[in-house]
């Protein structure tokens, strides 16, 4: 049994775009973010072959997603979110882990992600679980406007 299992968190499942999934996602995407993705980016995205839409279900509801986008030898991190009243509890680390185990699985050697400067969580969260800062992008961010952190994992030289 995996390690989050075993914590109580229930494992992530794969997302897919039927209509109640992408409103439970545009909710909690609503609610996590101050410039949050709309339910056509998340549509176009259940329709990319090239992106995993991933999540956990408590007691029948999503309580988290991610997002993760694979090309060539690069997963790339789009979006995760976890709903606030169950956040520092380790489902983002459930999360994050499997999305590292689908990038492998699609053959990716790194997965790369950008956050605000000021997202603490956030950068606790990859900063723990084996992501080092690799760049900055100056002023990416708008409402607030901020600098983005790359990072990213390498999970194969
Ligand atoms: C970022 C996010 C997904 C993390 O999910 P989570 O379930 O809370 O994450 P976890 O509980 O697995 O771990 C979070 C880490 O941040 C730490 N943390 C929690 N609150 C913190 C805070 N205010 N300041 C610093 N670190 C904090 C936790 O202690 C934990 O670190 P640990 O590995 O030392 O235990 C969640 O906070 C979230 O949904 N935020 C809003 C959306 C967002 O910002 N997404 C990321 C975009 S890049």
């Amino acid at each position: 049994m995996p390690a989050a299992e075993a914590r109580g968190i229930p494992a992530p499942v794969t997302l897919t775009g039927d209509p109640a999934t992408v409103d439970a996602i545009a909710a909690l995407e609503a609610a996590s973010f101050s410039t949050p993705w709309s339910k056509d980016a998340f549509k176009a995205s259940f329709d990319n072959e090239f992106v995993e839409i991933s999540g956990i279900y408590e007691d029948g509801e999503l309580v988290a997603y991610a997002v993760l986008f694979t090309l060539f030898e690069t997963s790339d991190l789009q979006d995760i979110a976890v709903r606030e009243d169950l956040r520092g509890k380790e489902y983002g680390k459930a999360l994050l882990s499997d999305c590292v185990a689908r990038a492998a699985a699609r053959g990716a050697d790194r997965v790369c992600l950008e956050v605000r400067e000021g997202n603490a969580p956030a950068r606790a969260l990859y900063e723990h679980n084996g992501f080092r800062q690799f760049g900055r992008r100056k002023n990416y961010y708008a409402y607030p406007p901020e600098d983005a952190l790359l990072y990213q994992r390498i999970l194969k030289e």
